[in-house]
């Protein structure tokens, strides 16, 4: 069948085929968004229109939207019609970079880790509490400030941090920094002017942090892990560690109670630093609070903290909690690389915390996410009972275990269905002598409410 259409401005050649109608509409509209014949924010005739047009029922043509619309390709909203998604764009191709990559190269249906659901963003609790921040600051604090940043929001995190994460926070020893990354690009600074020339590093973590350190001038070691996650018995050699005590990325886990106090153990031995990366502390699902590992030791463990996961990336907002020893040699870096946070944001994020906005946020999302985090779970059960899934006590990404060698086919396959996957490989360091392990990185915090459902049914069809 070759028919064609010709209303609202769209003029294109649609050759639905294969078995069924619906089915072979939804796949010949898909391949049009796929290919970028119908380029994203084109808006679809309606289903009477496009009906008629092709000479068929009216539901099948209004079926085929809706499959679509739950895949991400369109979207439909009263008013404005269906239309073709913004980020339906791409094809298969190769897997995106781990996931500091840009939005754009992404497919319609996403599970990279990495981001919460952007669409989720609190965005009228945050203008009121930007408002309020706003009229309530005195004049001086649109001027430079103090380097460690705002002291309404280290007041605010010291509170919020030692209720929540157990850590010993002093306002005096918070820094505000752009993000996690900023604060490790100053520490890495800090360790070079000290003379170190190595950083150990978890086996499995992101590339962005490793480059990082190593533009700093630091060589990157990758620690060995095991059944039981990553190995600390032996840091000899280097004079900080780099970590994700509370929940390793990826792999999920958290560092178990005996290779916590051996960090702590060497750190104190040797005068080494711990650098906890706490990047999702506020997502755990079971009932076992695992606190931050600073609390054993301020003085040798650097508490690094960020609202990436739980509000949104683009704020680069985050913090360091410091050992005493530390915070003038911060500071200087600091000095020198210019102001890292907008004042409004930071004064904004305070009043979050205040009043408590923040926390009524993260429990609300802590409860999205632990719902799909259960409906992954059960799917997996019921369709791929092969794959094994791992790292599901907290946070807002899952590792799925493969057979031996079918990550990279599986992940290629998801890209044919538009559907942006990570394997595990992405995310191995270089030079790491344990695994590797066939997987795939799940981010199930990503997409938004209304496409989760055709991305969990995406992913349950590409897996083998
Ligand atoms: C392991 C890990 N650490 C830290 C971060 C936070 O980074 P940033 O605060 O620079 O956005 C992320 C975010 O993706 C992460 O995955």
């Amino acid at each position: 069948m070759a028919k064609s259409w010709a209303t609202f401005g769209v003029d294109l050649h649609l050759e639905p085929t294969g078995s069924g109608l619906r089915r072979g509409l939804t796949d010949a509209l898909r391949d049009a968004v796929r290919t970028g014949r119908l380029a994203p924010g084109t808006r679809l005739p309606s289903s009477r229109s496009l009906a008629a047009d092709l000479g068929i029922a009216r539901n099948t043509v209004a079926d085929a939207y809706a499959d679509l619309v739950a895949e991400g390709w369109l979207t439909a909203r009263q008013g404005s019609g269906t239309r073709v998604a913004e980020r339906a764009m791409g094809g298969p191709s190769e897997p995106p970079a781990p996931h500091h990559a840009p939005e754009h190269g992404r497919l319609p249906l996403d599970l990279t880790p990495g981001t919460p659901d952007l669409s989720s963003f609190p965005r009228t609790a945050w203008l009121k509490a930007a408002r309020r921040a706003l009229a309530a600051a005195p004049n001086d604090a649109l001027g430079y400030g103090d380097p460690r940043g705002r002291v309404e929001l280290r007041t605010a995190l010291a509170g919020y941090l030692s209720r929540v994460r157990g850590v010993r926070a002093d306002p005096e020893r918070i820094v505000v920094c752009s993000g996690f990354a900023q604060g490790l690009k100053l520490l890495g600074e800090v360790l070079r002017d000290r003379g170190a020339g190595s950083v150990a590093v978890e086996s499995y973590g992101l590339f962005v942090h490793w480059n990082i350190l190593q533009r700093a001038g630091l060589r990157t070691v990758p620690l060995p892990f095991d059944g039981l996650g990553t190995r600390t018995e032996d840091l000899s050699g280097v004079p900080a560690v780099l970590l994700n005590p509370a929940h390793q990325f990826p792999l999920g886990g958290a560092l178990r109670p005996e290779r916590r106090a051996a960090v702590v153990d060497w750190a104190r031995r040797t005068g080494g630093l711990v650098l906890e990366d706490d990047y999702d502390g506020e997502f755990r699902y079971d009932r076992q609070p695992v606190g931050a590992l600073q609390d054993l030791d301020p003085e040798h463990v650097v508490y690094l903290g960020t609202v990436s996961k739980s509000l949104a990336p683009g704020l680069r907002l985050g913090w360091m909690v410091l050992p005493a020893s530390l915070l003038p040699e911060v500071l200087a870096v600091q000095r020198t690389g210019g102001w890292a946070t907008g004042v409004l944001e930071q004064l904004t994020l305070a009043e979050f915390l205040t009043s408590g906005a923040y926390d009524r946020h993260v429990r609300a999302a802590r409860l999205r996410y632990r719902r799909r985090r259960d409906a992954l779970v059960a799917a997996l059960a019921s369709r791929a009972p092969e794959v094994h899934v791992r790292g599901i006590a907290a946070g807002l990404h899952a590792v799925l275990q493969l057979p031996p060698g079918t990550e990279a086919s599986v992940v290629r396959a998801a890209a044919w269905q538009g559907l942006s996957l990570q394997g595990l490989s992405l995310y191995r360091h270089p030079s790491a002598t344990t695994g590797p392990l066939d997987a795939l990185v799940v981010g199930y915090g990503t997409p938004p409410d209304h496409a989760w459902a055709g991305t969990l049914e995406a992913l349950c069809r590409v897996l083998p």
